[in-house]
């Protein structure tokens, strides 16, 4: 096998999409045995799967693919070139994704775990210099940006504000852009204009990553948010198709979940209900999109009806610094996502997500602290799959996906086993 049994595993399971408990019967094994092949190599509890297992599941995972490729029309060539906007190698948007391409992309995350979790490095991408170009607040976009780029092997060079660009001296966005081009290999940008990082993409040939286009999308958080439901479901034993996800809060601005509602769409048979104060619904045109594929959608403004029996609760922030005279401060009091709501709401099984930050002043009532040491939120685990995600998106634009397995080399120190104090090992958590 040349990838870990971990990926290999989680792989076929998303593949062949069954949950934990249906696949372990789909191979004759118990529920338990397979759980301890998925945790992660090196951990106390881990165990190796035998051989004849990896075969047969071999033998189910092909024997799939061939009927796949006998029912639709085969997927072919590098996904960088399915992938493609307009020709070029660039992320600019969720639409640029089928499920089996997403799909493809999270097999390359799961492979960049073993890197994400500080066991093994990589050089793939020595020489090469990611620009960093951010025109807007960000803390986790550019640093995991960044940092992603780095722990494939290269180096990362930084703009952020208005004030410290030759854009405060009136410069263009082609000219920025075309001058960046001969300075970097991939640009990931964030800039507070709807469609600029696309106008920023024309003017080079260069990759050119979405880090959020105004009230736009923000590609690479979805596919990060997608890639936790997907993980988090995995180890809760559950599917996405049928799934029914709670978005709340400012959908009308909130970028993030511009771009989650259309990916999750890609699945069959969603229901979400979408909560929003009055005045910050979600965008007409959104909704169209993502409706077309026939999923249920159900607009409310109450917190507590929409949260009903919700397998995943998006909260999000309200997006102050996009309004244009809307009066709305932060969310009301009982806007809040907090404990009591969870539990009279939803059952254990409930995942939270928030794309972060959280807004902690008083008066926001964005999602409460009082759910951080409650499993069900996931928050920082979903911050942290920002790394592996956005390596994989690195390595696809920039065509080395197939080089990372055999670059890997083990660390030479030693970080903490938990980077967190109020991190725990969830039961059955990889
Ligand atoms: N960080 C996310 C974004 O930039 C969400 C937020 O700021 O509320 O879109
Ligand atoms: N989630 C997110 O985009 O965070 P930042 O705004 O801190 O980058």
């Amino acid at each position: 096998m040349s990838v870990s049994q971990q990926v290999f595993l989680r792989d076929a399971m998303r593949r062949l999409n069954l949950t934990r408990d249906v696949f372990a019967a789909r191979i004759g094994v118990k529920r338990r045995a397979l759980d301890t092949w998925l945790l992660p190599e090196g951990s106390q509890e881990s165990r190796t799967m035998p051989d004849v297992v990896a075969r047969f599941v071999t033998e189910i995972v092909e024997n799939e693919a061939l009927l796949k490729k006998y029912s639709q029309s085969a997927q072919s060539g590098p996904l960088r070139d399915r992938i493609a906007y307009e020709g070029k190698h660039q992320l600019l948007s969720v639409d640029q994704f089928s499920r089996e391409s997403v799909e493809e992309l999270f097999r390359i995350a799961d492979q960049m775990q073993p890197i994400a979790r500080r066991q093994k490095v990589s050089r793939v991408l020595e020489g090469a210099v990611l620009g960093n170009l951010f025109f807007e607040a960000s803390t986790r976009t550019r640093v995991s940006f960044g940092a992603a780029f780095c722990r494939l092997g290269g180096s990362v060079c930084d703009t952020t504000g208005f004030t410290f660009s030759s854009m405060a001296k009136g410069e263009s966005i082609y000219d920025t852009s075309r001058v960046m081009s001969g300075y970097v290999d991939a640009m990931v940008i964030r800039h507070p204009e709807q469609g600029s990082v696309a106008e920023f993409a024309r003017a080079t040939n260069i990759p050119v990553v979405n880090g959020g286009d105004g009230a736009g999308e923000h590609p690479s958080q979805a596919l990060l948010d997608l890639y936790t439901i997907l993980t988090e479901f995995s180890r809760l034993g559950k599917l996405l198709d049928g799934a029914h996800i709670a978005l709340v809060g400012d959908l009308k601005y909130g970028r993030t979940v511009h771009s989650l509602i259309k990916l999750l769409a890609l699945y069959r048979g969603l229901k979400f209900t979408l909560i929003a104060p009055k005045g910050l619904e979600m965008p007409e045109e959104i909704l169209h999109q993502a409706g077309r594929h026939g999923h249920v959608i159900e607009q409310t403004s109450s917190l507590e009806e929409g949260l009903k029996g919700a397998d995943v609760i998006y909260a999000t922030r309200v997006q102050k610094e996009r309004f244009a005279g809307e009066e709305i401060e932060g969310y009301s009091a009982d806007f809040q996502v907090n404990k009591a709501l969870v539990d009279k709401c939803c059952g254990p099984d409930v995942i939270v997500m928030h794309p972060l930050p959280r807004d902690s002043r008083e008066g926001s009532h964005d999602l409460s602290v009082d759910l951080n040491d409650d499993s069900r939120l996931a928050i920082f685990r979903q911050a942290d799959n920002g790394i592996p995600v956005r390596m994989a998106i690195f390595a696809v634009l920039l065509g080395v996906e197939r080089l990372v397995q055999h670059s890997l080399r083990d660390v030479t120190w030693s970080p903490p086993s938990y980077i967190g104090p109020d991190d725990a090992i969830f039961p059955g958590m990889e």
